[in-house]
């Protein structure tokens, strides 16, 4: 063999045995076989042979050229098995092991209180409606006679999204919207988020829950009001719990009262949740005043009614003896995936 041709060869198969991987031998393929390749060069070099030796000369190069390509396939089919050996190791399946446990989503304590409410006070006779959480000062204030400079109305206590619209903060709105869409009896809880601009603190918070009711008829009574809410804590409960109703304001209901419970989490004694007093303020109530009911075109010498606002955190917090309103929003699944709930 011509000596050149023997050279190439040699370099050829010591290179050959390095290669470990399919791209590499693309790579040794181009650099031997391709149009620079040394082969190439060699074949230039055929003019210079003598006429008689050039048959000789032009056979060991393609002897050369099918060798190399020969070696460069059978490297080729090793290479591609092993890769695809790597491949289907590294994508192997263990059957024998354990399945992953999936966690499947459930519903908010909030709302599975709020739920549970909600059912309570349809058997109690109520009806659901909602009303909007984007809403006017009319509806959220004006209708519910606060004066044009009641303090609730200032920017300091009430998102404004513009003059006039707010983000509201009861779900006392659903009053004279109400009123203006159907006529007594009247008898409907309005459930939904509310919005304060607050400072959090481990009691309140810029936005939480409230469930409103009013109850407009003939001969409706602050006996009725208390019957009710508390036929409703005892159902919620599941137990006699102790409230008390203290005179409080409120510009669309006269009287007013806030309603306390005893904390449960103390059973009275005190603690941080109800500030060492042993109650925990849960609601607002009272006889709806007839400013309001005649803003929603009812007759207050014919009808009477009585309205309350309950704070679902506060109950869901007396509830479940939670100390921080904070939990509820932090969405730690720690803490969500301790009420299983439906
Ligand atoms: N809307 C009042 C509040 O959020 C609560 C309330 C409702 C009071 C109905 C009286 C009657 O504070």
């Amino acid at each position: 063999m011509h000596q050149s041709i023997e050279q190439l060869y040699n370099e050829f198969e010591h290179e050959i045995k390095t290669i470990a991987s399919t791209n590499d031998l693309e790579t040794l393929k181009v650099k031997y076989l391709g149009k620079k390749g040394p082969i190439q060069n060699i074949m230039k070099e055929l003019k210079d042979v003598p006429p008689e030796q050039r048959p000789e000369f032009g056979k060991c190069v393609n002897d050369l050229k099918e060798d190399i390509s020969k070696k460069i396939d059978e490297k080729q089919n090793i290479l591609v098995q092993s890769e695809e050996n790597q491949q289907l190791l590294s994508e192997k399946i263990d059957i024998t092991l354990p399945g992953r446990r999936r966690f499947i989503g459930r519903k908010h304590v909030i709302n599975q209180v709020m739920d549970e409410m909600i059912e309570i006070l349809i058997e109690l006779g109520f009806s659901v409606q909602y009303g909007p959480d984007i809403d006017t000062d009319y509806y959220n204030f004006g209708a519910l006679n606060f004066a044009p400079d009641h303090p609730a109305r200032d920017m300091q206590d009430t998102f404004y999204i513009e003059p006039g619209v707010l983000l509201r903060t009861h779900t006392s709105n659903i009053q004279a919207r109400i009123m203006e869409s159907s006529k007594p009896p009247i008898r409907i809880i309005a459930p939904g988020k509310v919005y304060r601009n607050e400072t959090i603190t481990a009691r309140s918070h810029v936005f939480f829950h409230q469930i409103e009711a009013v109850y407009i008829d003939k001969n409706v009574s602050f006996a009725d009001l208390r019957a009710t809410l508390d036929q409703f804590f005892k159902k919620l409960f599941q137990c006699d719990v102790e409230t008390r109703y203290r005179p409080s304001y409120f510009p669309f209901v006269e009287p007013g009262m806030e309603v306390d419970m005893r904390c449960l989490n103390c059973v009275g004694n005190g603690c941080q949740l109800c500030k060492h007093t042993g109650w925990l303020e849960i609601a607002g109530a009272g006889m709806i005043h007839p400013e309001v009911l005649k803003n929603g075109d009812i007759d207050p010498e014919e009808f009477s009614g009585y309205a309350w606002g309950l704070g679902i955190e506060r109950l869901t917090l007396l509830k479940y003896g939670i100390k921080d309103i904070r939990l509820f929003t932090e969405n730690d699944i720690r803490f969500l995936k301790q009420f299983s709930g439906q």
